[in-house]
């Protein structure tokens, strides 16, 4: 049976080698079978207070990036958030069963309160209630994404069971995370940090030109080179290992595997090779996001037939939630 899946992406910069295997590449194949929805999380992006002209074009940016990466309007409902509101008023609405407790556990909020003490406001602290709202508003069976989203799917399962509990209902389904090699993905950044990372300065976007994807993995962190057979991999090192099962051939992972345990590696014919399979993944992904940057007509009409598809059933799921609850 056709399962509904949804999944999204903050507009805060362009896309990166974590958001493209983490995300895309799973949106990609899924929207072949299933009744999918992918959308740019604008109201997400909002808790950090991002420059508005930024805003609107980093919207833009990742929608255009989204076709150019291969999502179908025709297969997938494809749209902006902001433009749902019956979001908002899910939102609001979830929000009432929302603890403030466990809001406050949520390891992304404590990690950005702690970075910037100075801008904890209620929209980060409720950030999973959000998410959660993007996720039940279409009563999703499988939500495609990174490692880094496990604990927010996980809170989206608890305030649909808590729903479904207190109002005598199963009208939410609990979503379930999907990556199509089973495990979550996490990408590291090339900084020996343990995640790729719009903020975290220490990315690879699908529109960085092939000398500039060089110059980056020539600069990733390595050290004076193995010397002893067999040894465990610092972690700075096992990143490079982990960018590279994801874009180069298992053979060619094998070759530098045996090379470290043989304590025979070379950084440098490393990278080389990393930086060579990484274009290779990217280059015609970037020629295509020029092309429909250029087209703003074509970019416009897919943002008015998405919205129009993700309201269709995003209304259909608040008249029931106000039903529900009580709320005429
Ligand atoms: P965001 O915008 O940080 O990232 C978008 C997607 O990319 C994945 N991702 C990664 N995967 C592996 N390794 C990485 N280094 C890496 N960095 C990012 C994320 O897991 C995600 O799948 N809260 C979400 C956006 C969102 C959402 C949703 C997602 C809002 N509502 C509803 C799914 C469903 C976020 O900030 O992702």
């Amino acid at each position: 049976m056709q399962k509904t899946v949804v999944s999204g992406i903050r507009p805060t910069g362009n896309l990166h080698l974590g958001n493209y295997y983490g995300a895309m590449v799973n949106f990609i194949k899924m929207q072949e079978e299933n009744r999918c929805f992918f959308f740019i999380a604008d109201w997400h992006s909002l808790t950090t207070h991002p420059d508005p002209t930024m805003l609107h074009s980093n919207v833009k940016n990742v929608l255009a990036e989204y076709i150019a990466c291969g999502l179908d309007p025709q297969k997938a409902t494809i749209y902006i958030q902001s433009d749902i509101k019956e979001i908002a008023e899910l939102y609001l609405l979830l929000n009432m069963h929302a603890y403030l407790g466990e809001l406050e556990k949520t390891v992304s909020f404590k990690d950005k309160a702690r970075k910037n003490p100075n801008n904890v406001n209620a929209g980060l602290l409720t950030y999973p209630v959000l998410m959660a709202t993007d996720i039940l508003v279409h009563n999703a069976d499988f939500v495609p994404v990174g490692k880094d989203q496990e604990q927010h799917l996980e809170m989206t399962r608890n305030y649909a069971q808590r729903f479904n509990n207190k109002y005598g209902t199963d009208f939410f389904t609990l979503p379930q995370p999907f990556n199509f090699g089973q495990e979550l993905i996490k990408i590291p950044g090339l900084d020996g940090s343990g995640k790729m990372g719009k903020s975290e300065g220490n990315a690879i976007y699908l529109i960085d030109e092939p000398k500039d994807i060089e110059k980056k993995v020539k600069r990733a962190l390595t050290d004076s080179g193995v010397t002893e057979f067999n040894q465990p991999k610092p972690d700075y090192i096992e990143n490079l290992f982990t960018i590279m099962k994801v874009v180069s051939s298992p053979d060619v992972v094998q070759h530098f595997d045996d090379l470290w345990n043989r304590a025979e590696i070379r950084y440098g014919d490393l990278k080389k090779q990393l930086a060579e399979d990484i274009i290779k993944t990217t280059a015609p992904i970037r020629s295509k996001i020029n092309d429909i940057k250029a087209n703003d007509e074509f970019l416009s009409r897919i943002i008015e037939e998405g919205a129009d598809k993700a309201r269709q059933s995003a209304s259909k799921t608040i008249k029931e939630v106000r039903k529900l609850m009580g709320v005429r």
